[in-house]
């Protein structure tokens, strides 16, 4: 096949900053995607109507694309009252929750994951089917944190059975079958978690680009998390975790966490698919499967993709800001032809 089309792509996990950092990334996803969940974890954090509604309104201005849908989200906090979060329930798709200083950002992020703890702000969430994102590690061994953290996941969907619970960004085979085991729980899966491994970022020379919470682990997860998304299991959607940090903040000591993945999420995909035979389920991973569990109805937009070599970029920069994407220098074998945008549906 030399040709492919994906149908109303949705990044159910980006990151997309500020100022000239946002200017720089936000039309790499709003380009190819109709839609994006985007993360709170800005500096300070997105905890207010006031500031929700100020980061949308930049995001939709760095696109300068109306065919694209920034679904907001807002940082957990344990003292969110329930008339805050029906006030803001139709401006925002999930709030997403971090533990405290697992990953870049989240200093503010909640100090117990205990369930009485947590128990009024989920329990106001669950009455108001407000979903719940999650950055599921502890502070354990860093090849073991999501794994230490499946019991609090599974405490959360049996205390909260009504809340939507989407586990992020999943990196390790342990998680597959508590996914399998409680309805509530969703995950979402990256690009990098589907392709890389440790042996990628340190069992060779260094790479900091692909330095990342949760860090890529062992052949064996990532086998299994594959084959999970090739079959676009219906409980996963995919979500790129896009993350850019300045290049300087990457190349350094006290390298910052996050991957940028953005600008060749449909060619790797594409490739990825189309290397293993399952392209007949790219539309479900990277689009239907979002589309039913948060009963979202995305605004039209094809990309076509065609075979033909893509040669990734070195980095790209913005004023000030330079960063370096997944995968830079090398060749990807499928390219954006044409982005045809629709009416909505
Ligand atoms: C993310 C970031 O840089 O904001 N970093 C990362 O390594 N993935 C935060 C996150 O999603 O953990
Ligand atoms: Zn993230």
């Amino acid at each position: 096949m030399e040709k492919f089309i994906i149908n109303q792509a949705l990044d159910m996990h980006l990151h997309l900053r500020d100022d000239d950092m946002l200017k720089l990334v936000a039309h790499m996803t709003s380009n190819g995607f109709c839609g994006a969940l985007i993360m709170p974890n800005i500096l300070p954090p997105i905890t207010t109507k006031k500031d929700l509604l100020s980061y949308k309104k930049r995001i939709k201005e760095a696109c300068k694309d109306d065919k694209f849908e920034p679904f907001m989200t807002v940082f957990f906090q344990v003292d969110y009252s329930y008339e805050f979060l029906e006030d803001i329930k139709d401006e925002i798709i999930a709030v997403k929750l971090y533990p405290f200083g697992v990953t870049t950002n989240s200093q503010t992020g909640v100090s117990s994951m205990d369930v009485e703890v947590l128990r009024p702000t989920l329990e106001s969430m669950s009455k108001l089917g407000i979903p719940l994102c999650v950055h599921g590690e502890t502070k354990g061994f860093v090849m073991d944190r999501e794994k230490e953290f499946l019991p609090i996941y599974e405490s959360l969907a049996i205390n909260f059975p009504k809340l939507k619970i989407i586990m992020e960004h999943i990196s390790s085979k342990e998680s597959i079958s508590l996914l399998e085991k409680y309805d509530n729980l969703y995950a979402t899966i990256t690009v990098h978690h589907l392709m890389l491994t440790l042996d990628d970022v340190a069992g060779g020379m260094l790479n900091p680009h692909i330095f990342c919470k949760p860090i890529v682990k062992r052949p064996e997860d990532r086998e299994a998390l594959l084959k999970l998304a090739l079959n676009a299991h219906p409980k996963v959607m995919f979500g790129s975790d896009s993350a850019p940090h300045q290049k300087n903040t990457k190349e350094c000591h006290h390298g910052a966490a996050g991957i940028f993945s953005s600008p060749i999420l449909l060619q790797v995909l594409t490739q990825l698919f189309e290397k293993n035979g399952k392209l007949d389920n790219l539309n479900a991973f990277i689009s239907l499967n979002a589309q039913k569990i948060y009963d979202l109805k995305p605004l039209g937009k094809e990309v076509v993709l065609v075979k033909k070599d893509f040669i990734v970029p070195k980095e790209y920069s913005y004023r000030n800001e330079k960063v370096v994407p997944l995968f830079e220098g090398q060749t990807l074998s499928w390219s954006i032809d044409k982005i045809i945008q629709e009416k909505t549906k």
